[in-house]
Parts: C-alpha cells; structure tokens; sequence
C-alpha cells in the first residue's frame, strides 16, 4: 500500500528532509585522507543528534552504524571499521534521520581529496542520473519511468546499473512502498505516481559490471568486479507539479535562539 501524505505529515517530512541534508552536507565535508570510517560514523551521529534526530538505520534490522559509509567498490551499506580512507578514494556517504516521527533519506558521493577523471566522471553521470530519474517523479507517470530515465543516463554513458537494490517510498519508516528500481523491469503493474507520495529515489551506479556480492559482515554490498561504484539520494515528494526535493539543507528546521 501506497501511503499518501495530509499536509501536515508533508510537513514534518521537510523537516526530516532538512536535518538529514545538512547532516549528510556536514558529513561529506568532514571527510579527509587518513580519517577511519568509525569516526566519520561517529561525527555523522554527533550532527544527527545536535539537530535534534535520530539515526533512522542504527538499529533498522539491528544495522549496527549511525550512517552508512562505502568506500570505492564497496555499493551501499558500508560498516563503520578501524579502515582509513586515503586520496584518491570516493566515499558514498548514506544518512538517513528521523524527527519527529517522519525520515528523510539522502546520499552523496565523495572524492578524499582527488580521483582519477573517469571515476569522477562515474559520480558526476550517477548524480546526473538521480536528477533525470526525479525529473520523472511527475503525477500521472508511473514509477517505471523514474526507472527508465536512470538506467538511461548511466547506460548512455557505459557504466551498469546495481539490480540488487532499489528505490523505495519513505515516510514513517525507511522502507514503504512501491520500490523504486533504478533500471526497466517491464513496468507490468508499475504505480501510477500521485501527489503526496513521498519517495527515496537513489541510483547506485558501478563503473564496471552490475553485478554485486555481499561481504561476511552481512551487510557491506560490493561490486563483484572490484571496481568503483557510486551512489546518490533524493528524498522527494509528487506534486501537482514539479517534484519537491525534501533532503534540502533550506529545510533545517530552526533551532531556537539563545539570548
Ligand atoms: N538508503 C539506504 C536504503 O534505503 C539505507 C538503508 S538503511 C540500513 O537502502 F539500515 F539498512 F542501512
Ligand atoms: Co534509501
């Protein structure tokens, strides 16, 4: 079931939105060679918890971090270790956050300092592809047509797209209906978008082949190839019109002032 947001759930989502960009902006610029993953985790839920929310993954079937971090060819859900990120690695950085209630979802990618031009090349086309996907969040579209746009921005521009792992609707829970996939699957029984869907649209795009494995911790999803991959992330809501970006650092909620 598709749950449509009343307004004043729409607007809780904006604050949740605010929070997890700003946090997620605050983690991304943290980032520097020689810094482990376990500090970047444990800086991401400092910021989370000085805005006034809570990790929305810590805990999510028992996921054991703040955020998720993943370095190079690691895809998604990287564990906070001892492991030190160098220059020239990329780091997708994955914040999900809950306040009061409701989650904003949101990812970026980033370069530790500098990166070979075809790696930046795979984050700047996966970023690309997140915003063509969104694009297509329109009333009256079907979630296949968000699908078709990603697989055809990083298609057209030889890399592959992850299967395993999806889009999905966010709301009270990180996980809500539909699932957003980031390539075609025929779209047979694709929902209709409709105004008040609030949606985690997120390509994870790999420079080589698609296909992924997961590490023995369970939980780190790796390119099978080893070569790097890329992952970006947009809360938004379908409107009437264009769609609204939710995970926009304009939504931090304000904080009241000390005199
Ligand atoms: N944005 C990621 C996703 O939607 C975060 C997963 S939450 C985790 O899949 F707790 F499972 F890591
Ligand atoms: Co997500």
């Amino acid at each position: 079931m598709i749950h449509i947001k009343k307004d004043h759930e729409i607007e809780a989502m904006r604050l949740a939105g605010g929070v997890s960009s700003t946090v997620l902006r605050e983690v991304a610029a943290y980032v520097k060679p020689g810094m482990s993953t376990l500090e970047i985790d444990q800086y991401g839920g400092e910021r989370i918890r000085h805005h006034g929310g809570k990790s929305a993954f810590l805990g999510y079937r028992d996921y054991p971090c703040n955020i998720c971090i993943s370095v190079n060819e690691e895809v998604v859900h990287g564990l906070a270790s001892q492991r030190r990120v160098q220059f020239g690695d990329i780091v997708s950085v994955d914040v999900g956050v809950r306040y009061e209630g409701f989650i904003g979802d949101n990812a970026t990618t980033v370069v530790v300092g500098g990166c070979d031009p075809a790696v930046q090349r795979l984050m700047e086309v996966t970023e690309q592809a997140l915003y063509d996907g969104l694009g297509q969040a329109l009333a009256g579209n079907k979630v296949v047509d968000i699908s078709r746009a990603i697989q055809g921005t990083a298609e057209a521009n030889g890399y592959s797209i992850v299967r395993e792992f999806v889009g999905h609707g966010v709301g009270k829970k990180v996980h809500e209906d539909p699932q957003i996939p980031n390539f075609d699957d025929g779209g047979r029984r694709s929902p209709v978008l409709k105004p008040g869907m609030t949606l985690a649209i997120e390509p994870m795009v790999n420079l080589g082949q698609r296909h992924v494995e997961m590490l023995e911790d369970g939980w780190t999803v790796v390119a099978r190839d080893g070569l790097p991959s890329a992952h970006f992330e947009h809360t938004i809501l379908v409107t009437d019109g264009e769609p609204e970006i939710l995970t926009c650092p304009d939504n931090l909620p304000s904080s009241p002032e000390v005199s």
